[in-house]
């Protein structure tokens, strides 16, 4: 069995995050970057999010996916190099390595200790492709290793994750990719803007698994800066902005208290808000748009019957 390659000629993770937390929780209106959300539990909860009912993205994406395989692997083409950003446990790749049949397979995720299990679990699978995993965060720099063939790349940016950034930021990462992407293309999937009971349903879900989702950020970050924030001490909230077209995750401070960190503490009223994370909705114009201004002219779309998500090949 071919052993997946841990990529050596890109770093991995080894950032000092502090500077960059400390300024979110210090700053008039706190906030804690999403990223961080993905720590090796908050990774399994998401997985779990994935599978509530409510959670319409995975479903309604996956059934894009399945009807439009074909049509899919013809906009794509075979054999290429494939790059999953936000790999996450790499299922949604593997449901395309039979249509796509890419020679090589590079998994990227912020969470590198969740991917390299995935990873090595797929490679047992797939021995003839050859993979590589590499733990980054191509929020800050997107950064393909030299050993990947720079012809025939397809950017894998599926479940909406391009939504979690602001517009100024995902333009950037688009560029990105379109410049890494030479001759190939991005396939992403994106979700689109819909009734606001279907997206509180689907953020604020009646087990809590969001909210627990959410709240482990806090025990994420304690682990990060060596701060004392109790999870019993906050609440999920979700608001949906209509003027953003984004639904934005809060954790709320249930009484007043003080947090503190080595060498800093910040204070919190009761009804104090963290905001952890955007999630931005778009319309298949905005979407069209915005992959036109990072340089992506052609795009293929395909929806479900309700429009609730796009599955889009661009290039
Ligand atoms: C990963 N990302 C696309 C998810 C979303 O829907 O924005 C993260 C998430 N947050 C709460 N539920 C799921």
């Amino acid at each position: 069995m071919q052993t997946p390659t841990i990529s050596e000629d890109t770093p991995i993770i080894d950032h000092d995050f502090t500077p960059e937390i400390e300024m979110g929780l210090l700053s008039q209106s706190p906030s804690i970057s999403p990223k961080f959300l993905y720590d090796p539990l908050g990774s399994h909860l998401f997985t779990a999010i994935t599978l509530l009912p409510e959670y319409y993205p995975t479903n309604t994406e996956k059934s894009i996916f399945t009807q439009y395989q074909h049509q899919i692997a013809d906009a794509v083409g075979v054999g290429g190099n494939l790059i999953d950003l936000g790999a996450g446990n790499c299922q949604k790749a593997e449901s395309f390595f039979n249509s796509l049949k890419p020679s090589s397979y590079l998994a990227i995720d912020f969470s590198e200790e969740f991917l390299q299990e995935a990873v090595n679990k797929l490679q047992g699978k797939y021995p003839h492709i050859n993979m590589q995993c590499i733990g980054m965060d191509f929020s800050r720099q997107l950064l393909i290793p030299r050993s990947i063939a720079t012809s025939n790349r397809t950017f894998f940016y599926p479940g909406s994750s391009i939504g979690n950034f602001l517009n100024s930021e995902a333009l950037e990462l688009l560029r990105q990719i379109k410049s890494q992407a030479n001759e190939g293309g991005i396939l992403i999937g994106v979700d689109l803007m819909k009734e606001d009971a279907v997206l509180m349903a689907a953020y604020d879900d009646p087990l809590k698994v969001t909210a627990a989702f959410n709240l482990n950020i806090l025990r994420s970050i304690n682990s990060l800066l060596g701060s004392n924030f109790r999870v019993d001490q906050f609440r999920h909230k979700v608001q949906i902005n209509h003027v953003q077209n984004r639904v934005e995750l809060y954790l709320e401070a249930l009484e007043d208290l003080i947090v503190t960190w080595p060498g800093n503490s910040r204070e919190f009223k009761k009804g104090d808000l963290i905001h952890t994370e955007n999630s931005h909705k778009y319309t298949i114009e905005s979407i069209k748009q915005l992959l036109k201004s990072a340089g992506f002219d052609k795009t293929q779309i395909w929806t479900d019957p309700k429009d609730y998500f796009a599955v889009i090949y661009a290039c």
